[in-house]
């Protein structure tokens, strides 16, 4: 695929136009999205917002979550002109999508669990669905399951710790493989095992390694971020954007609040491309 950035030779200079991407989560989890999104898109300018205050958001009642979401992204777009907004969190984007769409005029790109290319993949018939307890109860994800998987076996499983771990794991602290077998235990015991496990929880990738490790070999793992990152792409080529900024601005992160945890990420902030982080808070 080519990139959609376009060149203006001025003289003896070159412009690279590019567009600014939003990718927002509660937390780490948005970069396992954003790490798609920037091999389809290398140049783009992207702000990653997460909301460290109000993590995690699997246990957060649906309107907290959308009041927040939307509160953030009202405070970004004073200070910055964004082409296209990521919700790089699967428990925001089961109830927040209508929302945002109605009061902002760009696009706004959803993550919701790959349940449909998980029946094209399993081959017993048994789709194990490992994500935030709130997503697998909303509606939306049932909704998915009735539409896209009703002949197969669903088998749903809600954790924070594993939402924890993933932070845990990118802050460099120990995490132990026990960890993982106890949490997937009820999948264990089953008559058949899930042979086709969707990671839906943007955190869930980053733990992909632990989560292989504790499964049948025979398992396979599908998450959403080449979708989106496919979406993402497909739709600034159709809008052409076509930034006027003169050059690429250094990508930022955003977080909601500013603590000894948040200090510790910068580190791993910067090795993703985000040398800079703000505070804003909500
Ligand atoms: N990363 C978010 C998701 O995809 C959830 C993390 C949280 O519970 O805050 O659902």
């Amino acid at each position: 695929m080519q990139l959609k950035t376009i060149m203006l030779a001025e003289k003896d200079s070159v412009m690279t136009l590019s567009p600014t991407i939003l990718i927002f989560d509660s937390g780490v989890g948005g970069l396992s999205i954003y790490k798609e999104i920037r091999q389809l898109l290398p140049y783009a300018h992207f702000i990653f917002a997460f909301d460290n205050a109000g993590f995690p958001y699997g246990e957060k009642p649906a309107e907290q979550i959308i009041s927040r979401t939307y509160r953030l992204i009202e405070k970004i777009v004073v200070h910055y002109t964004i082409d296209l907004v990521v919700i790089a969190c699967n428990t925001a984007s089961t109830v927040v999508l209508p929302k945002l769409r109605q009061h902002f005029p760009f696009p706004i790109v959803g993550v919701v669990p790959a349940i449909k290319p998980a029946v094209a993949l399993t081959r017993n018939g048994v789709i194990g669905l490992l994500a935030t307890r709130a997503t697998v109860n909303r509606e939306y994800t049932h909704d998915l399951i009735r539409r896209f998987a009703p002949h197969c076996q669903v088998e749903l499983l809600g954790s924070s710790r594993l939402v924890e771990l993933a932070e845990e794991k990118l802050h460099s602290k120990p995490i132990y493989l026990s960890e993982f077998s106890e949490i997937i235990l009820p999948w264990l015991t089953l008559a058949k095992i899930p042979d086709t496990i969707v990671l839906g929880c943007t955190h869930f990738p980053l733990l992909k390694f632990e989560l292989q490790s504790v499964l049948p070999a025979t398992c396979q793992f599908i998450d959403s971020g080449v979708a989106v990152a496919q979406r993402v792409y497909s739709l600034l080529d159709k809008l052409s954007i076509t930034h006027t900024k003169p050059v690429i601005e250094s990508n930022i992160a955003i977080c909601t609040c500013t603590n000894d945890y948040v200090n510790k990420l910068d580190n791993v902030l910067a090795n993703y491309g985000f040398m800079t982080r703000l505070t804003y808070k909500i």
